[in-house]
Protein backbone atom coordinates (compact mmCIF):
# COMPACT_ATOMS: atom_id res chain seq x y z
CA UNK A 1 0.00 0.00 0.00
CA UNK A 2 1.30 3.46 -0.68
CA UNK A 3 1.75 5.97 2.04
CA UNK A 4 -1.20 8.42 1.32
CA UNK A 5 -2.95 5.07 1.38
CA UNK A 6 -1.72 3.65 4.67
CA UNK A 7 -2.17 7.62 6.43
CA UNK A 8 -5.47 7.52 4.95
CA UNK A 9 -6.44 4.19 6.40
CA UNK A 10 -4.76 5.88 9.75
CA UNK A 11 -6.52 9.09 10.37
CA UNK A 12 -10.01 7.38 9.18
CA UNK A 13 -9.15 4.81 12.51
CA UNK A 14 -8.30 7.78 14.82
CA UNK A 15 -11.24 8.90 13.88
CA UNK A 16 -13.82 6.13 14.03
CA UNK A 17 -12.20 5.05 16.71
CA UNK A 18 -12.16 8.37 19.07
CA UNK A 19 -16.23 6.37 20.00
CA UNK A 20 -15.03 3.86 22.13
CA UNK A 21 -15.79 0.53 20.99
CA UNK A 22 -18.42 -0.97 23.27
CA UNK A 23 -20.37 2.18 23.41
CA UNK A 24 -23.39 0.31 21.90
CA UNK A 25 -22.90 -2.54 24.64
CA UNK A 26 -22.87 0.49 27.13
CA UNK A 27 -26.07 2.07 26.08
CA UNK A 28 -27.88 -1.44 26.17
CA UNK A 29 -26.55 -1.35 29.81
CA UNK A 30 -28.31 2.05 29.81
CA UNK A 31 -24.84 3.60 30.90
CA UNK A 32 -25.25 7.47 30.25
CA UNK A 33 -22.19 8.71 32.08
CA UNK A 34 -18.43 7.28 32.43
CA UNK A 35 -17.88 6.40 36.19
CA UNK A 36 -16.09 3.55 38.04
CA UNK A 37 -19.91 2.41 38.78
CA UNK A 38 -20.91 2.53 35.33
CA UNK A 39 -17.63 1.02 33.97
CA UNK A 40 -17.39 -1.87 36.44
CA UNK A 41 -20.90 -2.90 35.17
CA UNK A 42 -19.68 -2.73 31.56
CA UNK A 43 -16.61 -4.95 32.67
CA UNK A 44 -18.97 -7.63 33.46
CA UNK A 45 -20.96 -7.34 30.69
CA UNK A 46 -18.36 -7.74 28.48
CA UNK A 47 -16.33 -10.26 30.47
CA UNK A 48 -20.03 -12.72 30.57
CA UNK A 49 -20.57 -12.45 26.50
CA UNK A 50 -16.55 -13.62 26.32
CA UNK A 51 -16.46 -16.55 28.60
CA UNK A 52 -13.09 -17.53 27.51
CA UNK A 53 -10.76 -13.94 28.30
CA UNK A 54 -10.93 -14.51 31.83
CA UNK A 55 -8.80 -18.10 31.99
CA UNK A 56 -6.70 -16.55 29.07
CA UNK A 57 -5.88 -13.38 30.94
CA UNK A 58 -5.10 -15.78 34.48
CA UNK A 59 -2.91 -17.62 32.28
CA UNK A 60 -0.61 -14.95 31.21
CA UNK A 61 0.40 -13.97 34.12
CA UNK A 62 1.69 -10.64 34.12
CA UNK A 63 2.07 -9.62 37.78
CA UNK A 64 5.35 -8.00 37.62
CA UNK A 65 6.50 -7.91 34.14
CA UNK A 66 6.11 -5.26 31.26
CA UNK A 67 2.95 -5.82 29.77
CA UNK A 68 1.94 -3.51 26.45
CA UNK A 69 -1.61 -3.63 25.50
CA UNK A 70 -2.29 -2.32 21.80
CA UNK A 71 -5.76 -1.20 20.71
CA UNK A 72 -7.96 -0.40 24.33
CA UNK A 73 -11.61 0.05 23.24
CA UNK A 74 -13.61 0.43 26.37
CA UNK A 75 -10.43 -0.39 28.64
CA UNK A 76 -11.70 -3.77 30.62
CA UNK A 77 -8.40 -6.00 29.55
CA UNK A 78 -6.37 -3.38 30.09
CA UNK A 79 -7.56 -2.18 33.58
CA UNK A 80 -7.51 -6.22 34.39
CA UNK A 81 -3.92 -6.33 33.31
CA UNK A 82 -3.07 -3.24 35.65
CA UNK A 83 -5.21 -4.44 38.13
CA UNK A 84 -3.28 -7.92 38.47
CA UNK A 85 0.14 -5.88 38.99
CA UNK A 86 1.47 -5.63 35.75
CA UNK A 87 3.47 -2.37 34.58
CA UNK A 88 0.86 -1.75 32.14
CA UNK A 89 1.40 0.52 29.10
CA UNK A 90 -1.32 1.10 26.82
CA UNK A 91 -1.39 2.15 23.38
CA UNK A 92 -4.28 3.03 20.62
CA UNK A 93 -4.43 5.16 17.54
CA UNK A 94 -7.82 7.57 18.51
CA UNK A 95 -7.45 9.49 21.49
CA UNK A 96 -10.85 8.84 23.28
CA UNK A 97 -9.55 4.64 24.51
CA UNK A 98 -6.39 6.22 25.85
CA UNK A 99 -8.31 8.84 27.79
CA UNK A 100 -10.39 6.16 29.38
CA UNK A 101 -7.45 4.15 30.23
CA UNK A 102 -5.86 7.15 31.93
CA UNK A 103 -9.23 7.27 33.43
CA UNK A 104 -9.11 3.74 34.58
CA UNK A 105 -5.45 3.80 35.46
CA UNK A 106 -6.35 7.15 37.95
CA UNK A 107 -9.29 4.98 39.60
CA UNK A 108 -7.37 2.63 40.30
CA UNK A 109 -4.33 4.39 41.46
CA UNK A 110 -1.82 3.27 39.15
CA UNK A 111 -0.86 6.69 37.06
CA UNK A 112 3.04 6.52 38.49
CA UNK A 113 4.08 3.34 36.89
CA UNK A 114 1.24 2.33 34.35
CA UNK A 115 0.44 4.87 30.94
CA UNK A 116 -1.68 5.16 27.90
CA UNK A 117 -0.12 6.60 25.20
CA UNK A 118 -1.86 7.50 21.54
CA UNK A 119 0.19 5.87 19.06
CA UNK A 120 -0.41 3.34 15.97
CA UNK A 121 0.56 -0.10 15.93
CA UNK A 122 2.60 0.40 13.14
CA UNK A 123 4.95 2.40 14.80
CA UNK A 124 4.83 1.96 18.53
CA UNK A 125 7.18 4.28 19.98
CA UNK A 126 8.74 1.99 22.03
CA UNK A 127 12.57 0.48 22.13
CA UNK A 128 13.75 -2.95 20.76
CA UNK A 129 12.75 -5.51 23.38
CA UNK A 130 10.67 -3.56 25.89
CA UNK A 131 7.72 -6.11 26.99
CA UNK A 132 7.75 -8.95 27.87
CA UNK A 133 3.88 -9.68 27.57
CA UNK A 134 2.06 -7.91 24.55
CA UNK A 135 -1.61 -8.46 24.66
CA UNK A 136 -3.84 -7.42 21.23
CA UNK A 137 -7.35 -7.69 21.04
CA UNK A 138 -9.34 -7.62 17.74
CA UNK A 139 -7.40 -4.55 17.13
CA UNK A 140 -3.85 -5.62 14.32
CA UNK A 141 -6.76 -6.61 12.01
CA UNK A 142 -7.76 -2.53 11.69
CA UNK A 143 -4.23 -1.77 11.14
CA UNK A 144 -4.12 -2.25 7.04
CA UNK A 145 -0.79 -3.65 7.37
CA UNK A 146 -0.96 -6.95 9.70
CA UNK A 147 2.79 -7.97 8.58
CA UNK A 148 3.87 -4.55 9.71
CA UNK A 149 2.03 -4.74 13.50
CA UNK A 150 2.94 -8.09 13.73
CA UNK A 151 6.44 -7.16 12.84
CA UNK A 152 5.99 -4.22 15.68
CA UNK A 153 4.77 -6.73 18.14
CA UNK A 154 7.41 -9.12 17.73
CA UNK A 155 10.17 -6.17 17.42
CA UNK A 156 8.99 -4.81 21.06
CA UNK A 157 9.05 -8.11 22.76
CA UNK A 158 12.21 -9.46 24.79
CA UNK A 159 13.31 -13.31 23.37
CA UNK A 160 11.48 -15.74 25.53
CA UNK A 161 8.23 -13.20 25.69
CA UNK A 162 5.03 -13.67 24.84
CA UNK A 163 2.38 -12.05 22.50
CA UNK A 164 -1.60 -13.00 22.77
CA UNK A 165 -3.39 -11.94 19.77
CA UNK A 166 -7.03 -11.84 18.36
CA UNK A 167 -7.52 -11.66 14.76
CA UNK A 168 -10.90 -12.57 12.77
CA UNK A 169 -10.92 -15.96 11.19
CA UNK A 170 -11.26 -15.59 7.48
CA UNK A 171 -12.49 -19.32 7.80
CA UNK A 172 -15.26 -18.80 10.37
CA UNK A 173 -19.20 -20.20 10.22
CA UNK A 174 -19.99 -16.39 9.57
CA UNK A 175 -17.32 -15.66 6.80
CA UNK A 176 -18.43 -19.20 5.31
CA UNK A 177 -22.09 -18.81 5.03
CA UNK A 178 -22.84 -15.19 5.97
CA UNK A 179 -20.26 -13.26 4.56
CA UNK A 180 -19.91 -15.43 1.20
CA UNK A 181 -24.13 -14.88 0.84
CA UNK A 182 -23.69 -11.51 1.22
CA UNK A 183 -21.13 -11.43 -1.58
CA UNK A 184 -23.01 -13.49 -4.00
CA UNK A 185 -25.55 -11.00 -3.77
CA UNK A 186 -23.31 -7.76 -3.94
CA UNK A 187 -22.07 -9.23 -7.37
CA UNK A 188 -25.50 -9.96 -8.82
CA UNK A 189 -26.15 -6.38 -7.93
CA UNK A 190 -22.76 -5.30 -9.13
CA UNK A 191 -22.51 -3.20 -5.67
CA UNK A 192 -19.52 -3.79 -3.78
CA UNK A 193 -19.88 -5.94 -0.38
CA UNK A 194 -17.05 -4.61 1.66
CA UNK A 195 -18.65 -1.99 3.71
CA UNK A 196 -21.27 -4.49 4.62
CA UNK A 197 -19.23 -6.83 5.63
CA UNK A 198 -17.40 -4.60 7.71
CA UNK A 199 -20.14 -3.06 9.23
CA UNK A 200 -21.25 -7.23 10.45
CA UNK A 201 -18.31 -7.29 12.49
CA UNK A 202 -17.39 -3.60 13.87
CA UNK A 203 -19.64 -0.50 13.72
CA UNK A 204 -20.35 2.93 15.39
CA UNK A 205 -23.61 3.65 16.99
CA UNK A 206 -24.26 5.55 13.77
CA UNK A 207 -24.05 1.94 11.71
CA UNK A 208 -21.35 3.08 9.77
CA UNK A 209 -18.71 0.22 9.39
CA UNK A 210 -15.13 0.68 10.51
CA UNK A 211 -12.56 1.88 8.08
CA UNK A 212 -10.22 -1.65 7.51
CA UNK A 213 -10.71 -4.71 8.83
CA UNK A 214 -8.74 -8.00 7.21
CA UNK A 215 -9.40 -11.53 8.01
CA UNK A 216 -7.07 -14.53 8.05
CA UNK A 217 -7.01 -18.01 8.35
CA UNK A 218 -4.86 -20.24 10.67
CA UNK A 219 -2.19 -20.72 7.52
CA UNK A 220 -2.57 -17.04 7.42
CA UNK A 221 -1.60 -16.73 10.96
CA UNK A 222 1.19 -18.83 11.04
CA UNK A 223 2.65 -17.41 8.01
CA UNK A 224 2.32 -13.81 9.94
CA UNK A 225 4.27 -15.07 12.89
CA UNK A 226 6.36 -16.99 11.21
CA UNK A 227 9.38 -15.09 13.17
CA UNK A 228 8.18 -16.29 16.34
CA UNK A 229 9.24 -19.40 17.74
CA UNK A 230 6.48 -20.84 18.81
CA UNK A 231 2.69 -20.38 17.74
CA UNK A 232 -0.76 -21.78 18.93
CA UNK A 233 -4.06 -20.65 17.32
CA UNK A 234 -7.68 -21.41 18.93
CA UNK A 235 -11.14 -20.34 17.64
CA UNK A 236 -13.68 -18.86 19.91
CA UNK A 237 -16.93 -16.80 19.67
CA UNK A 238 -19.98 -17.68 17.56
CA UNK A 239 -23.18 -15.80 16.73
CA UNK A 240 -26.43 -17.05 17.69
CA UNK A 241 -28.49 -18.73 14.87
CA UNK A 242 -31.83 -18.45 13.59
CA UNK A 243 -32.39 -21.29 11.36
CA UNK A 244 -35.86 -22.40 9.81
CA UNK A 245 -37.59 -25.25 10.06
CA UNK A 246 -40.62 -26.09 8.77
CA UNK A 247 -41.68 -22.25 8.58
CA UNK A 248 -40.75 -21.89 11.72
CA UNK A 249 -37.36 -20.13 12.91
CA UNK A 250 -35.60 -20.87 15.66
CA UNK A 251 -33.00 -19.37 17.66
CA UNK A 252 -29.87 -21.57 18.82
CA UNK A 253 -28.24 -19.13 21.61
CA UNK A 254 -24.73 -18.65 21.03
CA UNK A 255 -23.72 -19.64 24.59
CA UNK A 256 -25.25 -23.48 23.44
CA UNK A 257 -22.25 -23.07 20.45
CA UNK A 258 -19.57 -21.79 22.14
CA UNK A 259 -17.96 -24.62 23.29
CA UNK A 260 -18.60 -27.43 20.36
CA UNK A 261 -18.43 -25.28 16.69
CA UNK A 262 -16.97 -22.50 17.87
CA UNK A 263 -13.80 -23.89 18.77
CA UNK A 264 -13.76 -25.06 15.14
CA UNK A 265 -15.35 -21.98 12.99
CA UNK A 266 -15.31 -19.52 15.45
CA UNK A 267 -15.58 -15.75 14.37
CA UNK A 268 -12.14 -14.96 16.25
CA UNK A 269 -8.68 -16.67 16.49
CA UNK A 270 -6.78 -16.49 19.32
CA UNK A 271 -3.46 -16.59 19.15
CA UNK A 272 -0.52 -17.17 21.97
CA UNK A 273 2.93 -16.43 20.38
CA UNK A 274 6.70 -16.83 21.58
CA UNK A 275 9.33 -14.90 21.05
C1 LIG B 1 -12.47 -3.37 17.94
S1 LIG B 1 -11.62 -2.30 19.05
C2 LIG B 1 -11.00 -3.47 20.23
C3 LIG B 1 -10.79 -2.83 21.55
C4 LIG B 1 -10.50 -3.77 22.70
N1 LIG B 1 -9.23 -4.46 22.55
C5 LIG B 1 -11.62 -4.77 22.85
O1 LIG B 1 -11.40 -5.96 22.65
O2 LIG B 1 -12.75 -4.36 23.17
C6 LIG B 1 -10.18 -1.87 18.10
C7 LIG B 1 -9.25 -0.89 18.82
O3 LIG B 1 -8.04 -0.81 18.05
C8 LIG B 1 -7.68 0.55 17.91
N2 LIG B 1 -6.90 0.73 16.68
C9 LIG B 1 -7.35 0.68 15.39
N3 LIG B 1 -6.33 0.88 14.54
C10 LIG B 1 -5.22 1.05 15.30
C11 LIG B 1 -3.84 1.30 15.00
N4 LIG B 1 -3.41 1.43 13.74
N5 LIG B 1 -2.98 1.42 16.03
C12 LIG B 1 -3.39 1.34 17.32
N6 LIG B 1 -4.69 1.11 17.65
C13 LIG B 1 -5.58 0.96 16.66
C14 LIG B 1 -8.99 1.31 17.92
O4 LIG B 1 -8.82 2.66 18.26
C15 LIG B 1 -9.81 0.52 18.93
O5 LIG B 1 -9.67 1.02 20.23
Amino acid sequence: MSADGQSSIDSRNRAFWDELCGTGLAQSLGITEITPESVFHFDEAYMGHYPYLARYLDDLQVEGREVLEIGLGFGTVGQILAQRGARYHGADIAAGPVAMMRDRLRWIGRTDDADAAQASALELPWPDETFDVVVSIGCLHHTGNLPQAVGEVHRILVPGGLAFVMLYNAHSFRQLVVVNRERLRAARAHRSSDERVRAMYDANTAGEAAPHVDFVSRRGVRELFGAFADVSIDSQNFDSLTPSLAGRTLTIRRELLLDNVARVLGLDLYIHARK
